[in-house]
């Protein structure tokens, strides 16, 4: 006994309809989290860009959906929903910089804040990233916006050595990676792929110069290589904005360096993304709030670079993997990957990171990000 073959098709198409609507819904939510309509630069579709989305949607059908999509799982999180803001502005670009901002983050504390650094220096940086490009982490979609963007996170932990966690991470759509990113001889372990590599000067001079020897001698480059500069001082504007002219820093400790050394000949404003102060103020505040920030070291305490690229990527993908961050067990296992003897991860004052391995472990459990734990 089966449904009479007319209503069968009509149920069927039906189906079909409710299926592409469905699909559309979550295409424009997808696009509602994407850091561009966050700062307002992403207008109403036109009806023939809806059209288009439409039939690629219809293209690209199969890999439309997210399995675990991390919002859905931070709404259902009773600690957590209260803790994501995910319109905050992730990134800090020309079309932000008011006098109020300027005013606020000069007054603010912090070893990101803008207290007793130039205006002039500031914001001459801030004028070169003067496109809406400077404002979104992902690059506009040539074709149909993927609604699912799968993220991996590469920190250096030591858990990472003899993973053969390589393929796994390159089968994301981007790859942040940062700091002493070593990747030649460990391709198996921590795969190839760069889309984002994340630090602040201090962090990429030190990793070049502390492990050299060990394999880190120059930053992952690329031509699909975005840097994402974490504000920590002047020495980031003063490079960025060096790196953007392709001319050598002009001054402070740097001075003299030329950023296509680090970074590349390839310089245009689109390849450099700058955090923004009150995003690294807001994730330290929620999320780290250590009781560093109550001693001596309050003025020098900051997510470590691994944190704030892991946050980052958790405002503004998907979903996230997690690799060689610092898990329960980190006593089994270097500090680095790229060590050659076992060296044991060493706690400075300038970061938590027993604080960090304790939020990683609770957004794993929420089910927000999935942390490469063995
Ligand atoms: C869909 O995903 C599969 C593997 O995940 C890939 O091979 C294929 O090219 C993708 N299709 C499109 C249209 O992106
Ligand atoms: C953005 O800045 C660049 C470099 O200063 C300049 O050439 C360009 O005209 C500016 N674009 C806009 C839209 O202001
Ligand atoms: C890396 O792993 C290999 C075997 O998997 C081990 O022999 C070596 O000691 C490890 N290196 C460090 C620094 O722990």
């Amino acid at each position: 006994m089966g449904f009479p073959r007319g209503r069968l098709l009509w149920l069927l198409l039906l189906l079909a309809a409710a299926c592409s609507g469905i699909l559309f819904v979550l295409h424009i939510s997808a696009e509602e989290r994407s850091p561009g309509s966050r700062s307002g630069a992403r207008g109403i579709l036109s009806p023939t860009a809806f059209f288009q989305l439409k039939t690629l949607n219809s293209q690209t059908r199969k890999n439309q959906s997210c399995q675990h999509p991390l919002h859905l799982a931070i709404r259902q999180h009773r600690h957590f929903r209260n803790l994501f803001d995910l319109s905050t502005p992730v990134l800090l670009w020309g079309g932000l910089l008011t006098p109020e901002l300027w005013d606020s983050l000069s007054r603010h504390k912090g070893p990101y804040s803008w207290q007793g650094l130039s205006h002039q220096d500031i914001v001459s940086t801030l004028r070169l990233l003067n496109s809406s490009e400077s404002a979104r982490l992902f690059a506009a979609p040539r074709k149909s916006p993927p609604t699912c963007i799968r993220c991996a996170v590469v920190g250096n932990g030591g858990i990472l050595n003899g993973s053969r966690q390589g393929q796994k991470i390159d089968t994301h759509d981007y790859v942040f990676r940062l700091n002493g990113a070593v990747i030649k001889g460990f391709e198996q372990d921590v795969g190839t792929k760069t889309s984002f590599y994340g630090f602040t000067v201090n962090t990429m001079k030190n990793s070049l110069i502390s492990y050299q020897h060990l394999g880190f001698t120059s930053v992952p480059q690329g031509q699909d290589l975005r840097y994402i500069f974490i504000p920590s001082s002047i020495r980031e504007y003063l490079m960025l904005r060096s790196a953007i002219l392709g001319v050598p820093v002009p001054k402070g400790p740097d001075k003299g360096d030329r950023p296509d050394t680090y970074f590349g000949p390839e310089a245009s404003a689109s390849k450099f993304k700058l955090l923004h102060p009150d995003f690294i103020g807001y994730l330290t505040e929620r999320f780290l709030k250590s009781k560093l920030i109550n001693t001596n070291f309050g003025n020098v305490y900051m997510p470590s670079t691994g944190a704030l690229m892991l946050l980052t990527a958790l405002h503004t993908c998907d979903q996230v993997s997690a690799y060689g961050f610092i898990t329960s067990n980190y006593r089994k296992y270097s500090d680095h990957y790229f060590e050659r003897e076992m060296k044991p991860l060493i706690f400075y004052v300038n970061h938590d990171l027993r604080l960090e391995a304790a939020l990683w472990r609770k957004l794993h459990k929420a089910g927000i990000l999935w942390l490469y734990q063995r």
